[in-house]
């Protein structure tokens, strides 16, 4: 527990960004639902048999079926995380020239692509950008504007198309399995890679079982085997859905692609019968990615973080509609009118819950994607939303309230709040080092 009083000098300290706050000085952390799940007792116990061979580890073999079973597809490689995943993948499909499109790039796989010198564009429907709109499939991509994109730029300069499942950027929304099936017959006719960024897709899957046609009768499980069916490969971040602290995947079809990767693995990550990873972690995957489908785990989950979501819109606190699967996102623009985007309402946010309640959340806007036209001004992202990220299996319903409570005094003192300017950033991904002062 801190006070007021501390949390201000803290977050001083930490130059008003919450990636540099000290882990102990905070009360509820909403940052990330990143490799912050809580094992299973079955996990832990089956780390206990992890095989740490260097080569042909049975701990490797364990993963590579759970992966192989779950996606369908023949070669696995391993890595530590999902961007290790994403650079190696990136960087052999990218290049100047190349123009990758996608419902949402998220930040880290837009740092990738663009760090090997390609384009990444977002191609998210109209109505994933409207956080009050209601409608199912918030996170599809736009299939009319993905035609036009292939036709302009030409088939031969796309990368891929990736699609995030669930759009972790545009609200945490889900892609529907008719989106995902149209995305295939493009990229088939324009013989173009459709790729998943599947690190939620057993979330996403809940939400086709429950808002699409047809899919009511399937497990999540086996809507998530149709929607790999669908793309050429997929990326995994294993520290969501996979239930893990940390670990990840690139999955293909393709042999070409698998051995180029894997000549990168051996030189950035290790050898391929283990990527970044202890045998033990590789036992923890391949057991959370059986839990995760559990129909009882994912009801809990969806209905958990809708709980949060409800209780604020009862309160009057703007929030992305309907609410996505692993985070409620608060819509900062219209919360915090009083703040122009210049001086980035969301960031202005996430520090007054900091400092009302301890709680620690992140800006996904205008920090985190802004750009800067050619005489310095800001290019501002399409929204300012403040993510509240629950991890899995750790919190329980008096922690949430606890954050509704502290809502409460943020209403009210709102209209005090100042925005503030950015004094230190680095050239890629610069929200996670940026410093602030209030203005
Ligand atoms: N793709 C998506 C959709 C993600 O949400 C993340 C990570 C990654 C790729 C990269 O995976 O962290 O294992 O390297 N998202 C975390 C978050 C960091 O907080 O949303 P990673």
């Amino acid at each position: 527990m801190t006070s007021e009083s501390e949390r201000e000098l803290h977050l001083q300290r930490a130059h008003y960004n919450t990636f540099l706050l000290e882990s102990r000085h905070v009360i509820i952390d909403l940052l990330t639902d990143s490799g912050t799940s809580a094992m299973s007792s079955d996990q832990w116990s089956v780390m206990m048999k992890g095989d740490e061979s260097y080569a042909g580890a049975r701990s490797w073999q364990n993963m590579e079926k759970a992966v192989h079973d779950l996606t369908g597809y023949p070669y696995i490689i391993p890595t530590h995380q999902g961007r290790a995943a994403e650079s190696i993948l990136y960087s052999l499909l990218g290049g100047k020239d190349k123009v990758f499109i996608s419902n949402t790039h998220f930040d880290t796989t837009r740092a990738n692509i663009e760090y090997s010198g390609a384009r990444a564009i977002d191609c998210l429907i109209p109505e994933g950008k409207d956080p009050s709109r209601i409608y199912p499939f918030k996170g599809n991509l736009d299939v009319d504007q993905l035609e036009r994109l292939i036709r302009e730029h030409g088939a031969g300069n796309i990368g891929a198309v990736i699609l995030t499942v669930t759009n972790n950027s545009g609200g945490g929304q889900p892609v529907s399995m008719a989106n995902a099936r149209s995305i295939r017959e493009i990229c088939r006719q324009n013989k173009v890679m459709f790729l998943l960024d599947c690190c939620r897709i057993a979330e996403n899957s809940y939400f086709i079982a429950t808002r699409e046609e047809g899919y009511d009768k399937k497990s999540f499980r086996e809507i998530a085997q149709e929607m790999f069916s669908l793309a050429d490969g997929a990326i995994m971040s294993a520290k969501k859905d996979g239930l893990v602290n940390m670990g990840g995947f690139i999955a293909t079809k393709d042999k070409r692609i698998a051995e180029a990767c894997t000549n990168l693995l051996i030189i950035r990550e290790g050898f391929t019968t283990y990527g970044g990873l202890s045998g033990r972690d590789m036992e923890a995957i391949a057991q959370g990615l059986t839990e995760v489908f559990d129909k009882d785990y994912l009801h809990y989950r969806i209905r958990s973080t809708t709980y949060l979501g409800e209780k604020l819109t009862a309160m009057g606190v703007p929030i992305v509609k309907p609410v996505g699967g692993h985070a409620v996102y608060i819509d900062a623009k219209s919360f915090y009118r009083h703040i122009p985007v210049e001086q980035y309402p969301g960031q202005a946010l996430v520090c007054d819950l900091y400092l009302a309640g301890g709680i620690r959340s992140v800006e996904i806007g205008s920090v985190m994607f802004g750009k800067y036209d050619l005489e310095g001004k800001l290019i501002p992202a399409e929204m300012e939303l403040v993510r509240l990220a629950i991890p899995r299996r750790v919190y329980t319903q008096s922690h949430i309230d606890y954050v509704i409570e502290t809502f409460g005094f943020i209403k009210e003192m709102k209209a005090g709040s100042r925005g503030l300017k950015i004094v230190y950033e680095p050239p890629f991904l610069r929200h996670f080092t940026a410093h602030f002062e209030r203005i």
